[in-house]
Parts: C-alpha cells; structure tokens; sequence
C-alpha cells in the first residue's frame, strides 16, 4: 500500500534545523569577524610619515595668498598654504614675520580617519603660536615640532572627504614646512564593508524563507484539519447511512460494516493506495443501499422466496445503481451496488457480466459479501465453520469468485489477517 508523503516527518524537521541553525551562526560569524576587524582597526594606531616635495611658493604673494605645499601618500594628502602674510608686527620689537598658516588633509583611503593628529616638523627655534582653528596647536621648542590635535568637528575625516584646520604664527623667517607625521586608527563602519551587506541579503533570504516555511506549516496542518474533519463527516454520514440499511434487514446487522472492512483488507493486498482503500470501505458500506427500496416483507421473509420476490430481491442492486447515480465523489460507488452480484462466469445478475468486464471494485465486494454472508447466522442456519469457508472459496474460484481475490482472501484467512471462527 502506497503511503502520502508525511509534511510532518520528523528527519525532514531535523535536518531542516540543522541547515537552519547552521546558516545563522555561519551569518552571525560573519557579522563577528566584520566587528573584530572594526575593533582591531580602532585600537591599531598606524604612523604616517609625509615628507613635502615641493616648497615653492611658499612665500606670501602680494595678496597674501600662496601655491602652498603638498605632501602625498596613497591614502593621505597634506596640504598647507600660508594665505596671509605680515611684517614688523606692531608690539613685537624684531622684525617679524607674521603668518596664517592654513592645512588641509584629504583622505584618499577606504576607511575613515579617527583619533588622529598631527606632529609638524618646523626649523625656527622661537615661534609663537597666535591662534589656532579646528584644533589645538602646541609648540615644542626643544624638539622644534609643533603637535595639532583636532577639535571635535574635525575629530572624523570622512573617507573621500578633507579637513581643513590652521594657525597663525609669528616667526623670524616664514616657515616652510618639511615633514609631518600624521597618527590616526583606520575606521570603517559595518555598511561600507560589501561582506557586510552579503550577509543582510542572507539574513533577509533566511527570514523570509523562515516565515514563508512557517506559514506554509500553518496552512498545511489547516489544511489537515479541514481535511480530517471532513473524512470524519463522510465517514459517519456513510455509517449511520450503512446502519439504516442493515436495520431494515434483521438477520444482516453490521453486514454493511463487515463488507467494509473485508473489503478493504482485499484492496490493501492488491496494493491500492490508502485513498483507494479508505473509498473502497465507503463502498463497502453504501454496496446494499438498494434495499432500502425492497419491501420489509421480503427482506425478512424466513422462508423461501418465490420467483416473483426474488427477482425483487435481485433488484436491490439496480435500485443501489439509481441511489447511487448522482455520487461521483467516490469513484466506484454506485458500480459496487450495481454489479456486486454479478459472477466471475458471467451467470450472476443483473447484466450478466463476466471475468474482468466486472469493476474491481465489485469483484472485490462479491467476495467480501459472500464471505459475510457465509461467516453470519441466518434464520435458516448458523454460519459457516472456517474450513468450509475456505473450501467455497476455493471451490467458487474462477465461477462466482475472481480466483485471484478468493485467493488473497483464503490467504488471509489463512493467517489470521481476517479472523473466523473456526467453530461448528
Ligand atoms: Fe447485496
């Protein structure tokens, strides 16, 4: 017997979980490393040493403007430009010179420019710093440098972007300016890194995937409720249907079940599927519905029928055929009322069919009902001992029977799969 795939399968479940499982902490790894990487830049203070190339123009122009000085490495660019220049500075007894100093630093690197500043390396032995913008400036006289910490509006240099940041300083000569060493920590927030937005799309797929396998849960054990409550419905309405039938013939009580279930222990050995099976129980029970149209009188006669009942007896299945007409939900129905008496050699009734011209399904239940028929007391005798079912089995194979569901049905006998009682 062919079984439906199980939605809920348990190894499937698991190992969905596992795969599931499995790609979150692979995702969340990813987010891990991206974050140490973060961290480890933060805390990795690098050193660049920049060495001007170029000091021509440094010398105030007329307006006080310059070509300035730049410095370049690959991912920084300095710049510094004395905009404005001055001499004999009132208050000051030397000759002086007075300058505005102004710097730009660009930053041509990936990441972003934190917790950075600036040591300049400047050749006058006596400088005063007049005032300063953008960041704090303080002179070493002893080590001739003169170290710049941003203020917080240029805390941050954006990668692709420049700050600019000066001073004015009073000196003897103007200052050229030749080495500067920048100090910073390379940073980079979490978007701007392509693995970053790698594993959103995988977390967004994920969830997605997540909540799409969760509604399709939903739906499903829905869908198998509706289902079980509607097989529950057919399967009582046909029961209590099953049960008006048998109670208008008092010596076959149960008969209708019985038939049933015998019925489907032949389709399960034939390999039906478990619908084919479930419908054939259906059919069991609906196969002698006819004789809801058969005369109580002749139903329960205990004597012998005359020609005249008899061939109302025999039209129960006819009857059963025109009940049944309209029933196209199970496939099978009204043909196991209509042809369950006929015989395997063609001399039942009502059409006189034979061998497989017969449905299956009322082959199956002609040897299901006579077994019944055989196995239940009747008014003019108790029922038939295992053996002698057995033997009219056998006997009837290839004439009323199909041998080869007298066959299984013998086999089951046999073995106990259908239990009778092997009295007297
Ligand atoms: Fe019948």
């Amino acid at each position: 017997m062919s079984k439906k795939r199980s939605y809920f399968a348990s190894a499937d479940d698991s190992r969905g979980t596992i795969i599931l499982v499995l790609s979150i902490i692979m995702l969340l790894l990813g987010l891990i490393g991206i974050k140490v990487k973060i961290n480890h830049d933060l805390s990795t203070p690098f050193s660049y040493h920049m060495h001007f190339e170029s000091t021509e123009g440094m010398a105030s122009s007329e307006e006080g403007n310059t070509d300035g000085s730049v410095s370049v490495r690959d991912d920084y660019t300095y710049a510094v430009n004395i905009s404005k220049h001055w001499l004999n500075d009132p208050g000051v007894p030397l000759q002086t010179n007075g300058a505005q100093y102004d710097n730009v630093i660009t930053n041509n690197s990936d990441y972003d420019l934190v917790k950075w500043s600036v040591v300049i390396e400047v050749p006058e032995k006596n400088i005063t710093i007049d005032s300063s913008w953008n960041g704090e400036w303080v002179y070493d006289k002893k080590n001739s440098t003169i170290t710049v910490t941003p203020d917080e509006r240029i805390a941050t240099i954006r990668s692709g972007e420049k700050a600019d940041f000066g001073a004015v300083m009073i000196s003897k000569e103007l200052m050229n300016f030749t080495d500067v060493n920048l100090t910073g920590c390379r940073y980079k927030p979490m978007r701007a890194f392509p693995l970053f937005w790698l594993i959103m799309i995988l977390i967004v797929a994920w969830a997605t995937s997540v909540i799409a396998y969760i509604l399709y849960r939903i739906r499903e054990e829905n869908h198998r409720k509706n289902s079980e409550r509607l097989n529950n419905v057919i399967s009582q309405t046909m029961t209590t249907f099953a049960n008006f039938i048998d109670t208008k013939d008092r010596y076959t009580k149960g008969h209708s079940a019985r038939v049933s279930y015998y019925s489907q222990k032949i389709a399960e050995k034939l390999g039906m599927s478990e619908d084919e099976v479930r419908d054939i129980g259906y059919i069991g029970l609906m196969h002698d519905c006819g004789k809801l149209a058969i005369p109580g009188t002749i139903l329960n006669k205990p004597g012998t029928l005359t020609e005249e009942e008899f061939d109302i007896m025999r039209s129960h299945t006819t009857n059963g055929g025109s009940i049944l007409s309209e029933f196209s939900a199970i496939e099978g129905i009204k043909d196991g009322a209509l042809y369950h008496h006929e015989r395997y050699d063609g001399k039942g009734y009502m059409e006189g069919l034979s061998g497989e011209d017969i449905p299956l399904v009322a082959r199956i239940i002609g040897v299901a009902d006579a077994l019944d028929a055989m196995n239940s007391d009747r008014c003019y005798r108790n029922h038939l001992s295992r053996d002698v079912i057995i033997a009219e089995l056998e006997n009837n194979k290839g004439t009323q029977f199909d041998p080869k569901i007298a066959q299984i049905t013998i086999d089951m006998i046999q073995n106990g799969e259908i239990f009778i009682e092997n009295g007297d």
